[in-house]
């Protein structure tokens, strides 16, 4: 039921907090010891390559999480679509382990790969939202992700609770005294830093009012590098998506490679800067864009913010800031289809749960 809510997608944005807060209770102890079968954490251990397989949205989860399996845990990890890897599997390594990310755990796709991983005798681990689907089922190990329904064809709270288990999982894996940080308590700062920018909603809906609802506004960037562009794909799928804005995430570097050529007076360009050792350079790719006209909005950590920045995010750790940047983007989105009179929920030719190849 939406109760107040004109949309799925915006109660499902505003429950995203609380989706932290029981993917903490359940799976962390107050001190951050983590409460997990010790069979999935031996078997990921174990591995020496850990293959995260997705499609859409939980790719762009896999990308973040991928970062935490190799930059906390010390685990080589890949990251593939479905739809390829299914017909065009890699060189496995000597003991691979794989995830499968889904929301719906119903994906035809990953169904595929999980057929071949399992007639090839390797093992796996679902994160799903949906207990007893077909990926939770055929998985050798299965874990919720606990957001509860999301019915709106734009995926949020899946993302962010997606983003979550692998954080949680990945800290599982790392050495603990190369952890500087209690995961317990970071997660729990982020749900607040989660809650003050869904409080902020009429600042997004301003900024889609004005940049991106204008018919004369036909394309939008999103740019950032390590995390940063991994936010940026998934930004960018969610505009597309629901407000049909022609609209591409970039690895900032990658521009001038290019899409540069693209930019023209007034396109909007969103950089998202969280990454303190690419700050600057990300900076340097936005400006190659605004002395072509484009028309700039920055989203920036505390941290690494500047006189001018347009939207200040609260400082978390580094890796975990996907969670925090991406909620901006999924209202911006959000703002964009409802003042393009559009179907918030129902974005035309796409379905929730997606069952064929
Ligand atoms: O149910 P799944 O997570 O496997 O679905 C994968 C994609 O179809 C899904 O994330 C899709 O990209 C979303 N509609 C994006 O918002």
């Amino acid at each position: 039921d939406k109760g107040i809510y004109p949309y799925y997608m915006l109660k499902e944005v505003d429950e995203q907090p609380v989706v932290i807060r029981r993917l903490v209770a359940r799976y962390l102890t107050d001190d951050g010891q983590i409460k997990l079968g010790q069979a999935i954490l031996d078997e990921m251990e174990a591995a020496d390559h850990i293959y995260i397989v997705a499609a859409g949205t939980s790719y762009h989860a896999g990308l973040v999480g991928a970062r935490m399996f190799e930059q906390w845990s010390n685990k080589p990890t890949s990251v593939y679509l479905a739809s390829e890897f299914a017909y065009e599997q890699s060189i496995l390594s000597q003991k691979p382990f794989f995830i499968f990310l889904s929301q719906s755990g119903e994906t035809a796709d990953s169904r595929e790969v999980l057929q071949n991983v399992n007639e090839q005798g390797f093992h796996s681990l679902t994160l799903t939202n949906v207990e007893k689907s077909t990926l939770w089922r055929e998985a050798t190990y299965a874990l919720p992700l606990m957001a509860g329904p999301e019915i709106a064809v734009a995926s949020t709270k899946a993302y962010v609770a997606q983003v979550t288990l692998q954080a949680i999982l990945a800290y599982a894996l790392a050495d603990a005294n190369q952890m500087t940080f209690n995961l317990h308590e970071q997660l729990s700062e982020i749900a607040v830093a989660i809650q003050s920018i869904v409080d902020d909603k009429a600042v997004f809906e301003k900024v889609a009012n004005q940049m991106l609802v204008p018919e004369t506004t036909h394309s939008a960037f999103y740019i950032g590098r390590g995390a940063d562009a991994a936010v940026a794909l998934e930004a960018a799928l969610k505009l597309k998506e629901i407000s049909y804005v022609q609209a591409e995430g970039f690895a900032a570097g990658e521009l001038k490679h290019g899409t540069l050529a693209l930019i023209e007076e007034g396109t909007p360009v969103i950089a998202l800067i969280t990454q303190p050792k690419t700050a600057g350079l990300v900076r340097g790719n936005l400006s190659e864009t605004t002395a072509r006209g484009a028309r700039p909005f920055t989203i920036v950590t505390k941290a690494l913010a500047q006189t001018g920045d347009d939207y200040i995010l609260p400082d978390v750790n580094p890796l975990l800031t996907p969670l925090v940047s991406v909620v901006p983007t999924q209202l911006l989105a959000y703002y964009t289809s409802l003042g393009r009179h559009l179907d918030v929920d129902r974005p035309r030719n796409l379905a929730k749960s997606v069952t064929v190849q």
